[in-house]
């Protein structure tokens, strides 16, 4: 049976630098591994009120049968305003309710974060870390992920340099070791 990588994008933008590199990523896993994009940006924002029994909005629902179905996550996000997108913050709400119901309890975390400039994302890749410490997500912590100063990591045909390739099949081999070792 293949495992199972929840792949979630902070960002909703069509032609999104995190967009592109989680599909870089997609094509460097394990061959029996699957990634799964998981879909945030129909996800109406967390309200209690919304979360009477059978009645909960569709998309919720649905989101979290899917994080349910992962073995492991990996975040992509970019950084607004030295935190995570609202978005992807919501997503976490959602998958974290009803309350002792979280469908993140344990699951594998990896995070990665993209940014146009040299900070790359560190704001967004901590503030996202914080959370996921309170959802008891194991996440990854060597290598760091801060993927910065993007328009100088493609080629001029838009993919990634082989330098930024290779550090990619780095992130997902340790990954996949940290894995291993949480679960087999
Ligand atoms: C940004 N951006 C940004 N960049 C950054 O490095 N630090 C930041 O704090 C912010 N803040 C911020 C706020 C808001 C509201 C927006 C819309 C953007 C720029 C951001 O990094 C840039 O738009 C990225 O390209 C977004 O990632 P995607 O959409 O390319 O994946």
């Amino acid at each position: 049976m293949s495992t199972k990588i929840g792949f979630i994008v902070g960002s909703l933008r069509q032609d999104s630098n995190n967009l592109k590199t989680a599909q870089t990523f997609e094509k460097l896993l394990p061959e029996d591994v699957e990634a799964n994009f998981i879909e945030i940006s129909d996800l109406p924002f967390y309200n209690e009120d919304l979360e009477v029994a059978g009645k909960a909005p569709e998309s919720w629902l649905r989101f979290r049968k899917e994080i349910a179905e992962m073995d492991g996550i990996f975040f992509f996000t970019p950084e607004y305003n030295r935190s995570m997108p609202a978005a992807l913050k919501n997503a976490l709400d959602v998958g974290s309710r009803p309350y002792g119901e979280s469908k993140w309890d344990g699951k594998p975390a990896a995070v990665i974060s993209v940014a146009p400039r040299g900070i790359a994302g560190f704001g967004a890749n901590h503030a996202l870390r914080q959370s996921l410490v309170f959802l008891n997500m194991p996440v990854m912590q060597q290598p760091e992920a801060y993927i910065g100063n993007f328009d100088s990591l493609l080629n001029e045909d838009g993919t990634f340099v082989e330098d930024t390739k290779n550090f990619f099949q780095v992130i997902i081999d340790k990954y996949f070791d940290f894995f291993n070792k949480l679960t087999k």
